[in-house]
């Protein structure tokens, strides 16, 4: 810690010494300065915490020179040393050099040491509020600066992780679709099948307004509908003749056989019911399997995708027909609404026909799921 020191300014050098002789022995350096201008050229030279300025002195008053000292070297503690006991000039003193004390001529001793020493802590005190400030405003600015950087850091982590979780799940779907095109392959006739089902099926999902997941399930649910054609038996899906009642038995084991497939596979479980029930009848008819179920009991997803494969099977070539035109398909949806079909499904579909028209069935296009979500 640096020494203390402390100015004196008075005319007299009588009181300089007598004040010297004072604080002989006290822990701190003592300058004196008997003209006020030699009192602020002594400052610039020799930095004092604490200068007592008598009042009445030629040139320039105590009240002048302690302004000019506020003005130069804000920090310093200034005191009033007067034989002036009036209220206007400590008034004065007070208003225009802001001074800490004013002390009375003639001053009692132990006062006068008890006061520079509670100046010289007034003076370390504001210093150290001003480091603490000082160390405080640093602090805040890094801290900025640091949130500033987090909030960046985090914003590039999230925009990462959404690309990473997008792309995770476009893996997933092309995934899903080489399983499905694999199943389709079995047969000539139904190559790119599945997928279109799965299109048709995402448009009427859309069209009954349903949210983006819900969209998202059920086209995959329309990829992997007839997952489960892999354990029938390649023969009796290519027959070109009319099947035995065992050939048909066979075939209509396929959405249970789909189901097993998918149960194992964890992120597939919200559609290995939709794949079960694809051919159940909405009226609950034993036409329709495996379950019977009926209306509301058959998963939105599943009475979606028949409809969609319906249109989808009619308007593609067999070996034994070319396929069929929408007007066909149009009667075929109107015929058995209610009884196969749910009607919501049916009105849905219709309108999405209605509007797209021939382009609908078009083969060969070009879908991105996310992208139909987002759109
Ligand atoms: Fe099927």
């Amino acid at each position: 810690m640096t020494q203390h020191t402390v100015l004196f300014v008075d005319d007299e050098t009588n009181i300089l010494k007598a004040l010297q002789r004072l604080l002989r022995h006290e822990p701190m350096r003592v300058l004196c300065a008997s003209r006020a201008q030699e009192a602020l050229e002594l400052l610039e030279r020799e930095p004092a915490q604490v200068v007592v300025s008598d009042q009445r002195m030629p040139e320039m008053s105590g009240v002048d020179l302690l302004q000019a000292i506020r003005e130069r070297h804000r920090d310093v503690v200034r005191m009033m040393l007067t034989g002036y006991t009036e209220m206007n000039v400590a008034v004065e003193a007070i208003n225009r050099g802001e001074i800490y004390r004013l002390i009375t001529k003639p001053w009692n001793d132990d006062e006068l040491k008890a006061t520079l020493r509670q100046a010289f802590d007034h003076y370390d005190l504001k210093q150290e509020i001003k480091r603490l400030n000082q160390v405080t405003r640093e602090q805040n600015f890094k801290l900025q600066d640091m949130n500033r950087n987090l909030e960046h850091k985090v914003r590039e982590r999230t925009k990462q992780l959404a690309e990473k979780n997008q792309e995770l799940r476009t893996a997933y779907v092309q995934t899903i679709r080489a399983l499905a095109e694999a199943v389709d392959a079995k047969d000539a006739y139904t190559r790119g099948h599945s997928e279109r089902v799965g299109v048709y099926a995402s448009k009427i999902a859309r069209e009954m307004g349903f949210p983006k997941e819900f969209i998202e399930r059920v086209y995959i649910a329309g990829l992997l509908h007839d997952v489960g054609k892999i354990g029938v038996r390649d023969a009796v899906i290519t027959k070109p003749d009319r099947l035995t009642p065992e050939e048909y038995e066979e075939i209509r084991r396929h959405p249970e056989i789909g189901a097993k497939i998918l149960e194992p596979v964890t992120f597939l479980s919200d559609v290995v019911r939709c794949v079960r029930h694809h051919h159940e009848w909405f009226d609950g008819s034993d036409r329709g399997y495996p379950d019977r179920l009926r209306g509301d009991d058959i998963p939105l997803p599943s009475r979606i995708i028949l409809v969609a494969d319906t249109c989808e099977a009619m308007t593609s070539d067999r070996p034994y027909r070319r396929g069929l035109g929408l007007e066909k398909v149009i009667e075929e949806l109107h015929k058995y609404s209610g009884t196969q079909f749910d009607p919501a499904c049916v009105q849905a579909f219709l309108r999405v026909l209605e509007r797209e028209g021939e382009s609908f069935i078009q083969k060969d296009q070009k879908f991105d799921i996310y992208a139909f979500i987002e759109g």
